[in-house]
């Protein structure tokens, strides 16, 4: 190493501690720093989750979907858990995300980015501090990482090791998911084979056609003896919300092919509504990584904001580097979005447009579930097309809350999920999601919007 690389590494290792002097949201108050102080300094020193090259060849795949020219389908749970982290609801979701992912690229005949929000989506923001059960105050649940969700004292202190645990539950996971979607498992006639199974079940009589048509295409590929390597493995991308500081800083490394620094936790990272301050620890530390970063937007966002965030997280103006992901809600969207995207259109940034029909549109229950009606979340999708064929900018994808398991968590969908049903089987510890067959339905739905719109 010559002398001018070693004090640029310097300077980029301190740029990356930035953030400890800036305002910050949504941490908790660990109780013991000495503890703290051993925790991240062993993280620190366990190898990367994931390594440069791919989150490179991410941010690649996203810049195609940047220009028009692929889909981003990114899901999961609202909040993973350590004990939801088993070898069948992986395999679920996974199965899930890959079953949408084949729907959807026949209906945009168009590559389709696939992503969860898994493998290290244990942090979670909270609008309180605390909460009061019976005259009981207690930390708040931030997630796995840092609490438990028992409502006792002991489980509410946040406790450092559980940040330990959160990598080794995330790098099996991530595990698991790479021995699926490269060991056979994600093989496309495999998964349109599953897909046949929803199609024919009469509640879904409306998606026949769909299931038909890419049922003939899978059978005149097989008949004209294609047969690529490509069809028997998919490439999947880890993400999750970059939330937990003493968790993303340590699991960011220099790169030692460039000299850059790579948050090695997950492929992608995006930041939340409510840490997204353009002064903040957040936005200052994520725009010095080289990950393909997400902002999530909420309905109140102006088009100063949009420019601004722009600025600071995507300076080079790279395609694949800056992805919006809206959470305006069904009634608002159509509304609020376009002057957004007339915003960017008339400048020199291409950023990804993802919708996040989940997050605008919760409501709760007279029995007092917390949940979202399926219509609204199709609604939101739809308007995000509306908005996007409004003002000629790429609709890129969808982001969704979802587990590939029978839950009811929310309302509606072809099995018709009532306000009775939502107590039969509501596992969710953090926001409702869409169970398996809703997923599918989404995403039917989905490619008959961007079919009809081609
Ligand atoms: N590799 C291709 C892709 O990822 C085709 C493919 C294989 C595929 N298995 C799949 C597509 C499962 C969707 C779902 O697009
Ligand atoms: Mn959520």
């Amino acid at each position: 190493m010559t002398e001018n690389t070693v004090t640029a590494t310097a300077d980029v290792l301190k740029g990356l501690d930035a953030w400890k002097s800036l305002p910050i949201k949504q941490q908790p108050a660990w109780p013991d720093a000495a503890v703290l102080d051993a925790v991240t300094a062993e993280l620190a020193k366990l190898p990367p989750l994931v390594f440069a090259g791919e989150v490179d060849q991410l941010k690649d795949r996203l810049a195609r979907v940047a220009r028009g020219d692929a889909f981003l389908l990114q899901g999961g749970d609202c909040a993973e858990t350590f004990d939801g982290a088993t070898a069948d609801k992986i395999r679920n979701r996974v199965k899930t995300i890959l079953q949408m992912a084949v729907v959807l690229t026949y209906g945009a005949a168009m590559p389709v980015v696939k992503m969860g929000r898994m493998a290290g989506q244990f942090a979670k923001p909270r609008s309180s501090d605390s909460e009061t059960r019976d005259g009981v105050t207690l930390p708040a649940y931030r997630g796995d990482i840092v609490n438990g969700y028992d409502f006792t004292e002991e489980s509410r202190t946040a406790d450092p090791h559980r940040i330990v645990q959160g990598y080794h539950t995330a790098a099996s996971t991530l595990n698991l998911i790479r021995a699926f979607t490269q060991g056979g498992f994600a093989d496309l006639r495999e998964v349109h084979s599953w897909n046949k199974g929803f199609a024919e079940n009469p509640a879904n009589k409306r998606y026949e056609q769909l299931a038909k048509d890419i049922d003939r295409a899978i059978k005149f590929m097989a008949a004209a003896g294609a047969d690529f390597e490509s069809l028997k493995t998919v490439e999947f991308y880890s993400s999750h919300e970059g939330l937990l500081m003493d968790y993303e800083r340590p699991m960011t490394r220099i790169d030692s092919r460039t000299g850059n620094p790579y948050n090695t936790s997950a492929h992608f990272l995006w930041i939340g509504e409510r840490t997204r301050d353009l002064d903040g620890a957040h936005i200052d530390f994520f725009s010095r990584i080289q990950n393909p970063i997400g902002v999530k937007l909420g309905p109140k966002t102006t088009g100063d904001d949009v420019k601004k965030l722009i600025d600071i997280l995507d300076p080079n103006r790279e395609p694949g580097r800056l992805t919006f992901i809206t959470r305006m809600g069904a009634g608002v969207i159509r509304d609020a979005l376009p002057p957004l995207l007339e915003v960017v259109r008339d400048s020199d940034a291409l950023p990804v447009w993802v919708t996040d029909p989940m997050h605008g549109n919760g409501i709760t229950t007279p029995n007092g579930y917390k949940t979202r009606r399926f219509d609204d979340v199709v609604d939101e999708v739809k308007g995000f097309f509306e908005a996007h064929r409004q003002v000629g900018t790429f609709p890129g994808g969808i982001h969704v809350e979802l587990t590939g398991d029978d839950v009811t968590e929310c309302l509606g969908g072809s099995e018709m999920i009532d306000e009775e049903t939502l107590a039969s089987r509501y596992e969710s510890l953090c926001d409702p999601r869409l169970n398996h067959k809703q997923s599918l339905e989404l995403a039917f739905l989905v490619a008959e919007e961007i079919a009809s719109g081609n």
